[in-house]
């Protein structure tokens, strides 16, 4: 199938009608609609699907299940989200396969396309659950009681589609069985529009993290409580918003307020509680802790000057990533001999491939974003470069599964 084909059958599945942003929170009817998609596809090309205990999906071309070459990406957004950013990859992985079937390729080692699960993190809150777990960066008995907002642990979502959350935890046999892990993304950011390459490959990531901000003062009535009488956790709140901004400025960083509850959220009347999270990532780590902790000090000041008490707790946290340079080379050597030079870039953003990193020679390939938008329904790439990164993916693929 051609990837125009494969994009046209995922891209209605989980998308607002009003946003035309995708809300493919894991574990939810979005989510399974987009793993009965896959494994679809996978078994129309004769692939064996597993689930694993962690909920990844993982579709074999070849019996064999040491020394494998894996490709793949996730299907979850974030709140509207774009189509291109995890779905590219996977959508890219099945494209690749059949370039390869069509000319009649037979990888001598195993070929499998990894769905990896809860990657952006937006339903449980730890970005790259699925692969953490797998390779053991997170307490299977803490990912069990991660909460969602809407009140549902992790344990309670996947009972009730169907898993066995009390399986979670490492799977040290599928990781040794991995001899390369190379995942396509979508560009999030706009370095290779400049450069006019439609294909980029990935040196490393940066340390990044989440940090939920509880601020928490008294309810009072909006109309009635005097202003030196309150204790509104809406004010230090939104200093620490202005001065997130500033520290992040100070120090070469990034840092964003995306997320903000506010209880009980009555238009009239001052809080009682602002839960806020902070989500920060710097070229390195010093730099990401000092933009940290001049926020967490910032909004320590600022709760204190309004009877507020502020708690911080760490979310999540990933270490600085340098993929691969051994892989990386010989992927940009193959991509050389067919006249490519892909730029090789760093990113701020998250992916499974940074977590398996730490276990499995690990590569990234990104496709040029026109604008450099993503995390927005105005995400967005030209068929034309998916195309060109389904060549290269494949290339690289053939390339990898030969001994
Ligand atoms: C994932 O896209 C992240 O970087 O948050
Ligand atoms: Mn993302
Ligand atoms: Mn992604």
């Amino acid at each position: 199938m051609s990837f125009a084909e494969l994009w046209r059958e995922l891209e209605p599945i989980g998308r607002d009608p009003a946003t035309g942003g995708y809300r493919r929170y894991s574990w939810t009817e979005a989510d399974a609609q987009c793993r009965a998609w896959f494994t679809r596809q996978a078994d129309k090309r004769g692939l064996t699907v597993e689930t694993d205990n962690n909920g990844n999906l993982w579709a074999w071309w070849g019996d064999a299940r040491d020394d494998a070459v894996a490709t793949g990406s996730h299907l979850d957004s974030v709140p509207d989200g774009g189509g291109y950013d995890g779905g590219l990859g996977v959508v890219a992985a099945l494209a690749a396969v059949d370039l390869l079937r069509e000319k009649d390729f037979h990888p001598e080692r195993s070929v499998v396309l990894a769905v990896f699960t809860e990657e952006e993190g937006a339903r449980f809150r730890v970005p790259c659950l699925g692969s953490r777990l797998l390779a053991g960066a997170v307490d299977p008995d803490a990912a069990r009681a991660l909460t969602g907002d809407d009140g549902v642990t992790l344990a309670r979502a996947m009972t009730a589609a169907g898993r066995d959350a009390g399986l979670l935890g490492p799977r040290e046999d599928l990781l040794a069985g991995l001899a390369a892990f190379v995942e396509l993304h979508v560009e999030q950011g706009r370095a290779l529009a400049p450069l006019g390459a439609a294909v980029g490959l990935a040196e490393g990531i940066w340390p990044h993290g989440r940090w939920r901000l509880g601020f928490a003062g008294r309810a009072d009535h909006a109309g009635t409580a005097r202003l030196d009488d309150r204790k509104d956790p809406m004010l230090p709140y939104a200093r620490t918003v202005l001065a997130a901004r500033r520290a992040a400025a100070d120090h070469g960083a990034l840092a964003t307020i995306g997320k903000v509850i506010a209880e009980p959220g009555g238009a009239n009347g001052v809080s009682a509680a602002v839960t806020a999270w902070l989500d920060a990532r710097a070229p390195d780590e010093d730099r990401l802790e000092k933009t940290v902790g001049a926020v967490r000090s910032a909004a320590l000041g600022f709760s204190s000057e309004c009877g507020v008490t502020l708690s911080v707790r760490q979310e999540s946290y990933t270490p600085p990533v340098r993929f691969d340079e051994g892989l990386r080379d010989r992927i940009a050597a193959v991509l050389a001999a067919a006249g490519l030079e892909p730029p090789v870039l760093s990113t701020g953003a998250g992916h499974d491939a940074g977590v398996l990193a730490a276990r499995v020679p690990a590569a990234m390939l990104f496709v040029r974003n026109p604008t450099g938008v993503s995390h927005s329904p105005a995400e967005h790439a030209d068929l034309a470069d998916c195309e060109a990164g389904v060549r290269a993916l494949a290339m690289v693929l053939e390339d990898l599964s030969c001994r």
